[in-house]
């Protein structure tokens, strides 16, 4: 199968710049300096076992969490000074997809998808609703299935709806938080193929968390490895296979033996 890496192509400088967050909660320090840079239209995945703040680090993007020292900046914006307005505002810039795909079971797959446009823009006509679900329907092989419930769709397929409904509002900047996680092999690589085609459909920047290392080698232009509160690798998923870090060896070996 092809994997059309688009390595950084806007070439805009970063879209998200963390620099140097720190975050304890009490005496557990968490984050002890974390340094990372997301170029506009790349898609980055952070590695990181499981407790080693990887969800941390991610309300921290969406200032969800205030770092207590350091800087997250969104497309130039530095989110400790914005107050809650412009913060909400670079919210809505972004698209989450979580772990469990967190869908209504009481609405259907349309129900679910348009949920977000009604929420947010509540004279929307319903013709331009039908419009954009459809449209991102139809991007996620989702056309058919838009009257069925949740609980009538596979594991795989609930992934998806969860997809289409973070971006029908057209974010710039999607975040999967551990996309793959309990899946077994098959849908995980139906999930991956998902964030690929999602990447090239609506040129978003992605930031996926993980501690799946095989998707995180199909789906990233850069990998970051997360480990005892900081950044200790970096670079394109070739370049670490030599990185003389046991525990980014420990990741990068657990991959190679299975494939
Ligand atoms: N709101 C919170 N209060 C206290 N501890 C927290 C909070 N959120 C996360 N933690 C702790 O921070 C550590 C990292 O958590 P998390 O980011 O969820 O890990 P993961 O990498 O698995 O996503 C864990 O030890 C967790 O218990
Ligand atoms: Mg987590």
């Amino acid at each position: 199968m092809t994997n059309p890496r688009k390595a950084d192509s806007a070439g805009e400088g970063p879209i998200i710049s963390i620099r140097d967050i720190h975050k304890s909660f009490g005496e557990h320090r968490v984050l002890k300096g974390v340094d990372l840079e997301v170029e506009e239209g790349s898609t980055v995945v952070i590695l990181g076992s499981s407790g080693s703040g990887k969800s941390v680090l991610m309300k921290h993007l969406i200032g969800l969490l205030k770092p207590d020292r350091g800087e997250v900046i969104v497309e130039g914006r530095d989110l400790g000074t914005l107050d809650k307005i412009s913060l909400q505002e670079v919210r809505r810039g972004f698209g989450m997809v979580f772990q469990t795909a967190a869908l209504f079971d009481s609405l259907t797959v349309y129900g679910n998808v348009s949920f977000p446009l009604r929420e947010h823009f509540r004279r929307m006509p319903e013709e331009e609703i039908r419009e954009r679900v459809n449209d991102k329907l139809a991007l996620l092989g989702l056309l058919g299935h838009e009257n069925k419930y949740p609980g009538e769709l596979s594991g795989g397929m609930r992934k998806r709806v969860g997809l289409a409904r973070a971006v029908v509002m057209e974010p710039k900047i999607l975040l999967y938080d551990e996309p793959t996680t309990g899946l077994d092999p098959i849908t995980s690589q139906d999930v991956n193929d998902m964030i690929l085609e999602a990447r090239d459909a609506l040129n978003v920047t992605s930031v996926v968390i993980s501690h799946d290392i095989g998707g995180a080698f199909k789906v990233a232009t850069k990998l970051a490895v997360l480990y005892d509160g900081r950044i200790i690798a970096e670079g394109l998923p070739s370049t670490l296979r030599d990185h003389a870090h046991p525990h980014v060896q420990q990741f990068v070996e657990e991959w190679f033996s299975r494939h």
